[in-house]
This record gives C-alpha cells, sequence and structure tokens, in this order.
C-alpha cells in the first residue's frame, strides 16, 4: 500500500509516520515539500506518488487567527482538502481526512451524532466544514474523522502548555464549562493504522462516510489540567493551585463551543474500531514525554 501523508510534522501527522509505517510505503510532506496554499503542487505530488490512500493531516489550526484570517484557514482546510479529494477520486485512492468538533456550536445536552446539523461559531469550524463539504462534493472514497481537543507530547498544546505552566509560581485559571474529550494524536493515529489494517481501501471506499473518532469519556479543560498535574505529582510535589473559571472570565477571539463532545458509536459499530479512554491515552503519552518523548521535537 503507498500512503500519501501531508502535515508530517503536525501533531497528527508526526504519529501517523510512526503508526501508518508498518503498512506499506509513506510517502510524507511537509509544508515545505507539499505547500497546500498552492493547487498546481497538490495536484502535481498525488499525480507523482499515485497513492492508495491519501491521509491529510495537514490543516489551518490556529483557531483564534482564523478569525481574522478566514481567507487562509478556508484556501487549506476546504480548497485544498477539495483539490486532494478531486484528485484521490481520479487516481482511486481512498482519502482520510480529519474534522472537527468545532463544526457544531455546542448546544446539545448530549454526544453529538454524526447526523446532528453543524453549525461552526467560528471562522475555524466555518473552514473545517467547508472542507467537509467539499469533500463528500468530490466523490471520492473518503473517511472523515471528526476529533477533538488534540494534543501530543511534543508541539504547541494544552498539555505541553500545562506542563510548562504547572513549573511556574502563577495559579493556573482553566475554563470549566466546555466539556469535551482530550484526545492524543497517537491514539487517533492508531485507530487510523487500525482502520487500514482491517480493511481494504476498497471496503472502506464503500464505507465512505463522516466517523467521530475521540478518545473514550469527556472532562473540561479545568478537568483534564487537573488529571495532567496528578500525573505531574511525583515530581513536582510543590505546584501552583488550579483555578476553575468561566469561559466568560478568559475571552478568545474566537469562540467555543460549550458541549465538543462527540459520540463515536458508529466508528465501534461499522468498523469494531475504538480509541481508548482520554485518561488512559493521557498517561501513555505523559509516560512516553517522561521516557525521552518521541524521536525529536519539532
Ligand atoms: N489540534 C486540535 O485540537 C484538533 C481538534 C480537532 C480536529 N483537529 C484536526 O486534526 C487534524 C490534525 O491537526 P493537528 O492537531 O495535528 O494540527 P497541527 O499540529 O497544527 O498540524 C497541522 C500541520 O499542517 C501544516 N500546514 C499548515 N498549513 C499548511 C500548508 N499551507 N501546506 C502544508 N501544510 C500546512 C502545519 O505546518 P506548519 O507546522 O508549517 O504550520 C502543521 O504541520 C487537522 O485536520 C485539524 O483540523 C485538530
Amino acid at each position: 500500500m503507498r500512503i500519501l501523508l501531508t502535515g508530517k510534522n503536525g501533531q497528527v501527522g508526526w504519529e501517523l509516520s510512526r503508526a501508518l509505517a508498518p503498512l506499506g510505503e509513506v510517502v510524507a510532506f511537509g509544508r515545505e515539500e507539499l505547500d497546500l496554499a498552492v493547487p498546481d503542487r497538490i495536484v502535481s505530488a498525488v499525480r507523482t506518488v499515485r497513492p492508495d490512500v491519501i491521509a491529510n493531516a495537514a490543516a489551518y489550526t490556529a483557531v483564534d487567527r482564523a478569525e481574522s484570517e478566514p481567507e487562509a484557514a478556508h484556501t487549506i482546510n476546504a480548497v485544498a482538502a477539495g483539490i486532494l479529494a478531486e484528485e484521490a477520486k481520479r487516481a482511486g485512492a481512498l482519502l482520510v481526512h480529519y474534522s472537527t468538533d468545532y463544526v457544531f456550536d455546542g448546544a446539545k445536552n448530549a454526544p453529538y451524532v454524526e447526523e446532528d446539523p453543524p453549525n461552526p461559531l467560528n471562522a475555524y469550524g466555518r473552514s473545517k466544514l467547508a472542507g467537509e463539504y467539499s469533500i463528500r462534493a468530490a466523490g471520492a472514497p473518503h473517511l472523515i474523522l471528526r476529533t477533538s481537543w488534540v494534543y501530543a507530547a511534543r508541539g504547541k498544546n494544552f498539555f505541553m502548555t500545562i506542563l510548562r505552566m504547572l513549573r511556574e509560581k502563577n495559579p493556573l485559571r482553566i475554563v470549566t464549562d466546555q466539556i469535551g474529550a482530550p484526545t492524543s494524536a497517537g491514539a487517533l493515529a492508531d485507530a487510523t493504522a487500525e482502520l487500514l489494517r482491517r480493511y481494504d481501501t476498497l471496503a472502506l471506499g464503500k464505507m465512505s462516510g463522516t466517523y467521530h473518532a475521540t478518545a473514550g469519556g469527556s472532562t473540561s479543560w479545568y478537568g483534564f489540567a487537573a488529571q495532567i498535574a496528578q500525573l505531574e505529582r511525583a515530581a513536582l510535589p510543590q505546584m501552583p493551585p488550579i483555578v476553575p473559571i468561566a469561559s466568560s472570565e478568559y475571552p478568545l477571539p474566537a469562540p467555543r463551543p460549550k458541549n465538543s463532545r462527540l459520540s463515536n458509536e458508529k466508528l465501534l459499530r461499522r468498523f469494531g474500531v475504538k480509541l481508548p479512554p482520554w485518561e488512559v491515552c493521557l498517561e501513555a503519552c505523559h509516560a512516553r514525554l517522561r521516557q525521552g518523548g518521541p524521536a525529536r521535537e519539532s
């Protein structure tokens, strides 16, 4: 199996490089080798590699910055995703693409299912939703995996930020009224590899569609921070307090949904694939970092 991977230096892309390697030949691109803002480059990369699978882990992920540069977010998250899908169709390849809980407004009082109507609150969510539409419109075999609250033992993310802040003296003020499932990039990449290991691309193409793929369970950002602190307790006996606050006390340019919970039932029912509970993924990620971390930092 030949796999074209985009976003190889991102959280998910990095983990996909590892997880997909045993499945065949992975031809991985970072932004410097394949800039998704340049349509011709996308076309020529796909036509040169002639992949069986395109795994698109590249995205414009700066949620707050997207409010002031929505066109840039749209170019990468919607236009480029659509071109990848058209090229996947032309090549007879399966497109595996990642989307987000931010396509929903968070008003539902239960976990979102795939069929719930989207209503993004911010520009990033709108660009990711437009990407979903372009992929479906292209008619390529595809899996759109919607995930949430992604972190890894490298790069910039909530997990790494909390680890740093716990080493500083100031109290941590963390939002408690947004609920979701922290999902490690490693567990998401492993689940992606599991799908490709269990089913051939033809079978996956027949089950084209949108699937929610987050770690199990849910918590608030405050609960996530508290669990990280718990794992650090042995190493850091003296920690600053963690203070729960409301989102309104921490205004950001992009509004976030209060309820980011996604039901993973469909992924389990269709494919028998399920990510571990978020606490288990967090412990594994923390252990990995403490054992020396991923091969290299970004
Ligand atoms: N992070 C989350 O909390 C979260 C939540 C839900 C869904 N998702 C989705 O999960 C997927 C993976 O996200 P992630 O967390 O791994 O994001 P990430 O760590 O920000 O990685 C995204 C990668 O895309 C690359 N990229 C950005 N613009 C590009 C361009 N014009 N051409 C080529 N590459 C470009 C970035 O390169 P640079 O390093 O050069 O910028 C980066 O390596 C995305 O589809 C994202 O929307 C993420």
